[in-house]
């Protein structure tokens, strides 16, 4: 799959096995960036690595820092190269929102390979240029856009992810499919078992469809002014929920519950009629598994955190809300949701996973 980016056309290529990795490695002037946790499940894949220009990285949101960042190019300006110079990483979203960034500062932009192995950036965050780093206690408040020149996907590698970081992918896959309207529900309907086993086919399946998907996006509006922006269905709420939390519910799972809360404010708005919202709540609670205490906090933390999600662009409250739904699903920026309706429709998410999870 070819992306277009006012940056750089750059391209995704889907794998059967691991293999290919090897063949990223043992070039000159390069430097490895590699998930801790990767590196060990897979250590002999990484055999050809020369140890010196092998990094590990730890992927917690602790280390989405600039600090990291700065290692990493202390370490690339030891390589004789300079703009020649190659960074490859191997890991999931927090790999990659550090990697990209250094690339894009590194020479003012070095070549940048990165091979995804989560769900999540596999479906999602690997395309659309977007790097992050987390700096003093906010996430993603620095940030750049730059895409890697070549992204590996092989969803073997998913195999190996913990049930909760799995899920969490499956928050943003079940998004793409809910967003896109009924084909996309049904779709969900007839092969939530396979993903929910990780059948490999099925999976090869879903990361295109959901990539296919979110590339009508990003190439009309690679820099999040206007079409883009409705990608971030569910993400205001599930913002706040990641929040709230201590991100101890992670990315895809708070966007799962936060699609709960913005169908049921669609809902309530005759944006949608209740089969289409009952029927994606019944697919969302299966991915969902949360300890329901999490989400035990004042309104006021919920609203600040609100508030802080770059997005909101002035007082009143901005989502983007399912306004239609049929053959395909219409989205809208709407900016007069209330405070009311997002904590009735919290309120109601937790009764309704009480409920289903009994
Ligand atoms: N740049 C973007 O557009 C964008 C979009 C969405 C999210 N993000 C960011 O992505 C991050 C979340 O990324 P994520 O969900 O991919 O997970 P992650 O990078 O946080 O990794 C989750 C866990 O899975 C482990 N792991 C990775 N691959 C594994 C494998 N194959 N087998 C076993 N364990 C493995 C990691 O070590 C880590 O413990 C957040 O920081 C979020 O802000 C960025
Ligand atoms: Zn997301």
């Amino acid at each position: 799959m070819e992306i277009k980016s006012a940056i750089r056309e750059y391209e995704v290529l889907l794998k059967d096995d691991t293999e290919f990795v090897k063949s990223l490695f043992g070039h000159e002037n390069t430097e490895y960036v590699v998930d801790k946790n990767v590196y060990e499940l897979y250590t002999p894949l990484f055999e050809c690595v020369p140890k010196e220009r092998l990094l590990l990285i730890e992927a917690t949101e602790e280390k989405k820092t600039i600090d990291t960042a700065l290692e990493i190019c202390e370490r690339i300006s030891e390589l004789s190269a300079k703009r020649n110079a190659v960074l490859v990483s191997v890991g999931g979203g927090i790999i990659q929102d550090i990697t990209g960034f250094v690339a894009n500062i590194m020479y003012r932009g070095i070549k940048w390979i990165f091979v995804s192995t989560t769900l999540l950036a596999a479906c999602d965050s690997c395309i659309g240029s977007k790097t992050s780093l987390n700096y003093k206690g906010f996430k993603n408040l620095l940030g750049t856009f730059y895409p890697p020149e070549q992204i590996y996907i092989a969803p073997v590698f998913f195999k190996t992810l913990s049930e909760r970081d799995y899920k969490s992918g499956l928050g943003e896959v079940v998004k793409f499919n809910i967003m896109s309207g009924q084909k996309g529900l049904e779709n969900i309907e007839n092969n939530i078992e396979k993903l929910l086993s990780r059948d490999e086919n099925t999976i090869k399946e879903f990361v295109e469809s959901s990539l296919e998907f979110k590339k009508r996006f990003i190439e009309i509006d690679e820099f999040d002014k206007g079409e883009r922006i409705k990608l971030n269905f569910a993400h205001t709420f599930g913002h706040a929920i990641e929040v709230v939390s201590r991100y101890e519910i992670p990315h895809g799972t708070a966007v799962a519950i936060g699609m709960i809360i913005a169908d049921d404010i669609s809902y309530k708005r005759g944006y949608v009629n209740s089969d289409v919202k009952v029927r994606s709540e019944r697919k969302l609670l299966e991915i969902i598994d949360i300890d329901i205490d999490l989400l035990e906090a004042p309104e006021s933390q919920y609203m600040a955190a609100i508030k802080k999600d770059k997005k909101q662009t002035d007082d009143s409250l901005t989502a983007v809300l399912i306004v239609s739904y049929g053959e395909v699903g219409e989205l809208k920026v709407v900016h007069d949701v209330t405070q009311d309706e997002i904590f009735a429709s919290l309120e109601y998410f937790k009764q309704l996973y009480k409920v289903g999870k009994k």
